[in-house]
């Protein structure tokens, strides 16, 4: 009887450590992403401690810098936010601070709707993760600076303020809505919601195909709000459907949906899903630059692309009944992101996480480089995961190093 019970416990122990070790192989190559990810940022952050400025990607072989006024200057400080967020490193949120904090005066900028990007993705993440009032005040003000670019009759906000367009609206300018959300939860001013919804509601009647593709730029006439032109500026033409621009769009409703909680962006989110899945045909769904690009096979892909298309599909399988389909496809291409052919090698790469990536290639800028907003959406994708799978980064980053 003795004997009998010893052996069952020692089956139970043998069956119980082989389950353990399993679980931790099946996550090696999360464990691997985040310690890649921790040492890039932690070598850039060395390497421009003494700057001012922000990486954004590599240009003729050596890292790019830009100032605060870049589109891009939010997402190195949101990066180092999300890598403390993943291992509780208290190094990096020393870092992330101090880079969160050169963006202060961007709360005043009124020349781009970027300032979206730039200072939710930092002080954003910043109030999430260590709040406080001061913090607050720079996403209101910059929420306002964000609204003084909002016009009634045509109902959005405008984007650029270069070019030969009147009134130039791009699909991008959805991912800038979260700040105003935010902004009026916290100043309890609704006028930043209505904003944000009539600025979602005219992209979604004006930018968008039948088959749920986008423009990437609507231009409106500001005396009478009508349309004056549907484009492409950084895509191959302007009836193609340029990578990026899908997954902003996919991203932008399916945050509106879990902002308003309006069903009908929920459906859009959806359907724009449906299409990417679809049309994006490549083995390991990491996109071409453009879906329509004339190179295909031989196009550059676009690792920003799914890494933005990753995260929105992370969050959309969570907000509807069956989102299985949404959370394998996207778990694919976090794996292949995560893989040797477009993870960096540690010290390599400027310090950037990802290879492979496009920024503007009709302009001839940013081709197959790392882009610090592929980075970004990636480290985003990592920690939407693992929430999902019940995954503790922290402790799976000291098994890995115990290792
Ligand atoms: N928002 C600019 C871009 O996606 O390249």
């Amino acid at each position: 009887m003795k004997t009998n019970l010893i052996f069952t416990l020692l089956i139970s122990y043998a069956f119980f450590a082989s389950c353990n070790k399993t679980q931790q192989e099946d996550y090696n190559w999360l464990a691997n992403a985040i310690e890649v990810s921790s040492s890039q940022l932690r070598l850039t952050s060395e390497e421009i401690a003494d700057s001012t400025k922000f990486p954004r990607s590599i240009k003729n072989g050596e890292r790019r810098l830009e100032d605060l006024y870049d589109w891009t200057s939010g997402f190195f400080p949101g990066s180092l936010w999300y890598e403390y967020e993943l291992t509780g490193d208290k190094y990096f949120e020393t870092q992330a601070s101090k880079f969160t904090n050169l963006l202060h005066d961007l709360k005043d900028y009124k020349g781009t709707h970027d300032l979206g990007f730039m200072v939710f993705c930092s002080y954003g993440n910043a109030e999430r993760l260590s709040p406080n009032d001061s913090i607050k005040q720079v996403l209101i003000e910059s929420a306002e600076s964000l609204a003084s670019r909002y016009n009634d009759t045509i109902k959005a906000i405008r984007s650029w303020d270069f070019g030969d367009w009147s009134y130039p609206v791009i699909i991008d300018n959805m991912m800038n809505l979260k700040l105003l959300f935010y902004a009026s939860d916290i100043s309890k001013n609704e006028k930043f919601r209505n904003i944000a919804i009539q600025h979602a509601n005219t992209t979604m009647k004006n930018h968008f195909r039948d088959n749920y593709s986008s423009y990437h730029v609507i231009s409106y006439l500001p005396v009478t709000g009508a349309v004056e032109s549907k484009g492409t500026f950084q895509g191959y033409s302007d009836n193609s459907s340029w990578a990026r621009g899908q997954a902003w769009g996919l991203y932008g409703y399916t945050e509106c949906f879990e902002e308003t909680k309006d069903k009908r962006y929920l459906d859009f989110a959806i359907k724009i899903a449906d299409y990417i899945m679809k049309s994006v045909k490549t083995e390991d769904l990491i996109p071409y630059w453009d879906y329509n690009a004339p190179d295909i096979p031989n196009a550059p892909r676009d690792a920003s692309a799914a890494a933005v298309t990753c995260a929105a599909l992370l969050d959309l399988s969570t907000l509807v009944e069956n989102g299985d389909e949404y959370f394998k496809y996207a778990e694919t291409i976090l794996k292949n992101l995560s893989s040797d052919k477009y993870l960096a090698k540690i010290g390599e790469n400027q310090g950037f996480i990802l290879m492979h990536s496009v920024g503007h290639l009709p302009a001839d800028s940013e081709i197959d480089t790392p882009l610090n907003y592929a980075d970004y959406y990636y480290l985003e994708s990592i920690k939407r995961y693992a929430a999902i799978k019940g995954i503790d980064t922290k402790k799976l980053v000291a098994e890995n190093k115990a290792r």
